[in-house]
Order: structure tokens, then sequence, then C-alpha cells
């Protein structure tokens, strides 16, 4: 099973990539392929284009289009829900103990890392970054 994880532009900027990545591999997800990009305008809107019309997108977009990101397509069995598990609640204040956001994330905006939330979106963020 396959899931989509994104190293988010405020842990790239502090440098902490390496280490959120190592912490990924710690907990038995392989890495399939990744990248490292700048997401347009109009890449980061379709990304999240769920989101559209809520009053966090437009914050969301310029911030997901603030600085490069790095994209993971990562395998592990239970992959989706296990990986929601290690990053822990999408507003850092909230997040348990030892989780990437509450380690790595600063506020319900810039929380550090994406996780896809079903196997129907995570195939359709990993189309979207790897497939041709
Ligand atoms: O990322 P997650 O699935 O946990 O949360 P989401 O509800 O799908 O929201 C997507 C992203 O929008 C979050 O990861 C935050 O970066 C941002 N967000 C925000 O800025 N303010 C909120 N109240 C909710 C989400
Ligand atoms: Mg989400």
């Amino acid at each position: 099973m396959e899931t989509l994880f994104i190293i988010k532009p405020d842990a790239v900027g502090k440098g902490v990539a390496a280490l959120i990545t190592k912490r990924i591999q710690e907990k038995g997800f392989r890495i399939i392929d990744s990248k490292t990009l700048k997401l347009s305008e109009q890449e980061a809107g379709e990304f999240y284009s769920i989101h559209k019309g809520k009053p966090f997108y437009d914050e969301l977009v310029d911030f997901m289009t603030s600085g490069e990101i790095v994209v993971l397509r990562l395998e592990r069995e239970d992959a989706v829900r296990y990986l929601r598990e290690v990053v822990g609640a999408t507003n850092p204040s909230n997040a348990n103990p030892g989780t990437i956001r509450k380690d790595f994330g600063t506020s319900v905006c810039t929380n550090a890392v994406h996780a896809s939330d079903s196997d129907e979106n995570a195939k359709r963020e990993i189309a979207f970054f790897f497939k041709k």
C-alpha cells in the first residue's frame, strides 16, 4: 500500500527535511520515489482544490508556494492510516507527543508536513506528482 508525504516549505526552510525523512524510514516506510520542487500557485491550488472556499485556503496556497517542498512516495503495510498517526493532528498544539507535527510544526497552517488522508486521495496525490 502506498501513500503520499510532503515536507512543507517551513520544514524544508529550517533544514529539517533529512531529519524528518530519517524518522519516516525508521517507522518502516520505504521511499519509492521522491522529488524536491517549488509549487506554482496554480499547482498548489489544484493539489488543495478540496479546500477551495474554506477560510484558510488562500493562506494555505501562499504558504505552500513560499519555498521548496520535498515530496515522497511511500510504501508500507497500512501506509495511509499509519502515516497519519506518525504525522499527528493538523494543529501541532493538539498533536500527540512524538509526532512529526508536534516536534516540527509551528501553527495550524505551518505544520511541517502533509500526509494523504485516504487510499483514494493517496492515489490521486501520487498521480499528481509522479505519474506521467
Ligand atoms: O493536513 P491535514 O489533512 O491534517 O489537514 P486538512 O484539514 O486537510 O488541511 C490541509 C492543510 O491546510 C493543513 O495541513 C494546514 O496546513 C492548513 N490548514 C490551516 O491552515 N488552517 C486550518 N484551520 C486547517 C488547515
Ligand atoms: Mg488533508
